[in-house]
């Protein structure tokens, strides 16, 4: 049985207002399936593996957050970071206390936050990805074909075969938009969807080699691990280590990193834009989730709480969302202004 390490500490501002610092996109229910993102991501995956297999990696103020979510798992099983120190940070520290408790694991490493439409898919090419993993020292990455010159994803270059595994050729974490441009061109490069499959090992091996810092630090955790001293170990160990992501950090460079095609229904749900092209819409292309009235209205998203009327007459493009105490207006694909809006809007108390 597989060990499910789930990834839970992304902060997402590009959800704001409707996510906050103090509750990221993970834990909304973004697509009103009743069940936040979080608890979609549990019950994919509750199928392939059993609920004391999961380990949840977050920050430890949201921790309270994820034991309400997933009240099936224990507390030892939701790992808390007293920082943000990134995903090869958060991915070391599961890998090393699985490594603890059980050196022969499986593990399969997800974000917390992306949907998939085709489930029994997904299964299909997850349990291909724990046969593949079982050869050598593979690490395996699940790559979905792209439909367009998006910067916001990792980039993986394969070396075509008949074999439905492929071994990667490069890994390109997020390229500026012209080497995009040319990866989409070329046809032999697909999108990481972030989900790895490996042996425990295997990523301990990949850590000893390319991050030998980052494993050293969290190795001699091994002592504190799931005892009262876990909590002031990793404490001492995030103030050592860098803020690097699993895809730099690793991927890039690694040479055991190999490929299976994925093409299951996958979305990063990334923002507004993403979602918007998810839901249903009216007749204009708008997705309306208010009380609203829409003259010449095209192409936009309006989400404001029922109480509310909502008036809107001469807009194409618009993102209209109430939340709490703030109100946003922008255009719908205004995603790379949200840092500066969240930013901007701390300052204003
Ligand atoms: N515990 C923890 N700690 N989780 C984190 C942290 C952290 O410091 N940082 C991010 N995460 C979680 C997020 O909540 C999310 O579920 C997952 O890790 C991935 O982080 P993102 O910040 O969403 O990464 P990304 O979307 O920009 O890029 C990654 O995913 C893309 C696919 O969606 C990369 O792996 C890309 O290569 C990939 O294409
Ligand atoms: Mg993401």
């Amino acid at each position: 049985t597989p060990y499910i390490v789930v990834l839970a500490g992304g902060v997402g501002t590009k959800f704001w207002p409707h996510s906050r610092n103090n509750l990221p996109k993970q834990f909304l229910d973004l697509l009103g399936t009743g069940r936040s993102l979080l608890q979609n991501t549990y019950d994919r995956f509750v199928k392939l593996s059993s609920p004391d297999r999961f380990i949840v990696v977050t920050n430890h103020i949201y921790a309270h957050i994820v034991k309400e979510q997933l009240p099936d798992l224990d507390d030892a099983q939701i790992l808390r970071e007293p920082l943000r120190r990134n995903t090869a940070t958060c991915i070391a520290y599961a890998s090393y206390v699985i490594q603890k408790k059980d050196p022969g694991a499986r593990v399969i490493v997800t974000p917390s936050d992306h949907l998939i439409l085709h489930e029994v898919t997904f299964q299909e090419t997850i349990a291909l990805a724990l046969s593949e993993a079982e050869k050598d020292s593979h690490l395996i990455t699940i790559g979905i074909k792209p439909n367009r010159p998006d910067t916001g994803y990792g980039y993986i270059q394969y070396i075509d075969s008949q074999e439905e595994v492929k071994k990667v050729k490069t890994f390109t974490e997020k390229p500026d938009a012209e080497l995009a441009k040319t990866f989409l061109e070329s046809g032999d490069f697909v999108w990481n969807s972030g989900v790895f499959v490996w042996k425990n090992r295997s990523i301990i091996k990949a850590f000893e080699e390319q991050m030998p810092e980052m494993a050293e630090v969290f190795e001699e955790g091994a002592d504190f691990y799931s005892t009262p001293e876990e909590k002031a170990f990793v404490k001492r160990a995030y103030s050592l280590v860098k803020n690097v992501t699993i895809d730099i950090g690793i991927m890039e460079k690694s040479d055991d990193v190999y490929l299976i095609l994925g093409d299951f229904g996958w979305s990063d749900l990334g923002s507004w834009l993403s979602i918007h092209q998810l839901k249903p819409k009216d007749k204009n292309n708008n997705v309306v989730d208010a009380n609203a009235m829409l003259y010449d209205t095209s192409n936009s998203y309006i989400k404001v709480s029922p109480q509310k009327l909502v008036v809107v007459h001469g807009l194409d493009n618009y993102l209209i969302n109430e939340s709490e105490n703030v109100l946003l207006i922008c255009k719908l694909d205004a995603e790379k202004k949200f840092k500066e809006f969240v930013a901007d809007a701390k300052n204003k108390g």
